[in-house]
């Protein structure tokens, strides 16, 4: 039996990481293609060294562009390499460009998808990955989900077969990396234990509108009055602050460079709070027992809003939540929202019983 996984971005190395160590331990041979959609150090190589994953086995190279360039870029390179390596299955990832470009890839050449983190549904629905989601949802064959609502959102759109609620596969990494998190960050900025916040934004509809990029960052910068913020900037903000030229804001927070998986989880891990628009962190943060304020209208983690144990805010009132939560009792989180951390074995035994 042959496995195909498809990667590209940040958050699919990390998925990926716990897969090809279960795949490996039950013998399945796996050929891992990098689309090249991340591409700086920072935002990939880093994630395949701290995490001791093996190098991809090809790399298509598809570097930025718009979002036709580097989804057609991805389709045209990976079905040279599906065509050459038939195998018996193709995995995708997420959300991401190269998630929905490898699952029309095989759908169209008739090889069985497997759609790791299905089900995830959240407004606005013209967002980049809510499309990427509900295209690859509908053309995926085994899809299997990390939370019981996903499953739920399947049912809505008449997905029923192949249908499987497995737990989060973020989760198996977090508790298996968890003994080797760097705390080193907090020695260089002088980090005291629930004395700051982490923050990360960079969502299309956050970053690319200058007075909705503004208000986040007054938003951002008030709170960093009260306390300190440690901001790492992914490389799309970056480049948007320095274009809408409002580095100024940021001048009383401490702005870094993207972190790596064990650098941010050691500093989320210490945290008072995360403030950040992304789907991972803020499941990581409910994780390591740390609350998030989500800068977004909705969010595919409606558990955790549900719980009252995240908040989904607008920039206009990020301060005033920031506010509310910090004058909130301590509270503990609930258990296995998200299953207990065996996502990846689940996987495995399912694919190895379905594909002889
Ligand atoms: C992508 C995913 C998103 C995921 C996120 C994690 C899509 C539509 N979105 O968003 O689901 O949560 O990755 O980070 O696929 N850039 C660099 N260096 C890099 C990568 C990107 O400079 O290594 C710049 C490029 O100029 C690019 C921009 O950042 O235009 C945005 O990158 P892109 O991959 O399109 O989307 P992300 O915002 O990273």
């Amino acid at each position: 039996m042959k496995v195909l996984s498809l990667i590209g971005a940040r958050p699919q190395f990390i998925k990926e990481a716990i897969l090809q160590e279960k795949l490996k331990e039950n013998g399945i041979q796996e050929i891992v293609v990098h689309s090249g959609q991340h591409y700086d150090y920072n935002m990939s190589d880093v994630f395949f060294k701290v995490l001791k994953m093996r190098e991809p086995d090809y790399n298509l190279n598809v570097g930025s562009g718009s979002h036709a360039v580097v989804t057609g870029k991805i389709m045209i390179a990976f079905e040279e390499v599906v065509v050459k390596e038939k195998p018996d299955i193709i995995v995708v990832y997420g959300d991401t460009n190269t998630t929905v470009a490898g699952a029309l890839v095989g759908a169209k050449l008739k090889i069985p998808i497997a759609h790791v983190e299905a089900g995830i549904r959240q407004e606005p629905k013209d967002m980049p990955e809510e499309i990427n989601r509900v295209l690859t949802d509908h053309v995926s064959t085994y899809l299997f989900c990390p939370s019981e609502l996903a499953v739920e959102n399947l049912e809505k759109e008449n997905i029923k077969k192949e249908v499987y609620f497995v737990g989060d596969i973020m989760y198996d990494l977090f508790l298996k990396m968890k003994p080797y998190f760097d705390y080193s960050i907090l020695r260089k900025y002088d980090l005291k234990e629930n004395e700051y916040i982490v923050c990360t934004i960079h969502r299309d509809f956050n970053t690319d509108d200058p007075n909705k990029l503004k208000g986040i960052l007054e938003g951002i910068s008030y709170i960093a009055d009260l306390i300190k913020i440690i901001f790492p900037v992914h490389p799309r903000t970056q480049k948007r602050i320095a274009e809408f030229g409002l580095e100024s804001l940021l001048r009383n927070v401490i702005v870094t460079e993207p972190l790596d998986y064990l650098k941010m989880m050691g500093l989320l891990e210490n945290s008072l709070m995360v403030i950040t628009d992304s789907g991972g962190l803020q499941k990581e943060a409910y994780f390591s027992g740390k609350r998030a304020i989500v800068l977004m209208p909705d969010t595919g983690w409606k558990e955790l809003i549900e719980l009252g144990w995240n908040k989904v805010t607008s920039p206009d009132n990020l301060f005033s939540c920031y506010q509310s939560m910090v004058s909130e009792e301590n509270r503990k989180p609930k258990n296995n929202v998200y299953g207990e951390g065996k996502a990846g074995e689940k996987i495995v035994n399912i694919i190895k019983g379905l594909i002889k």
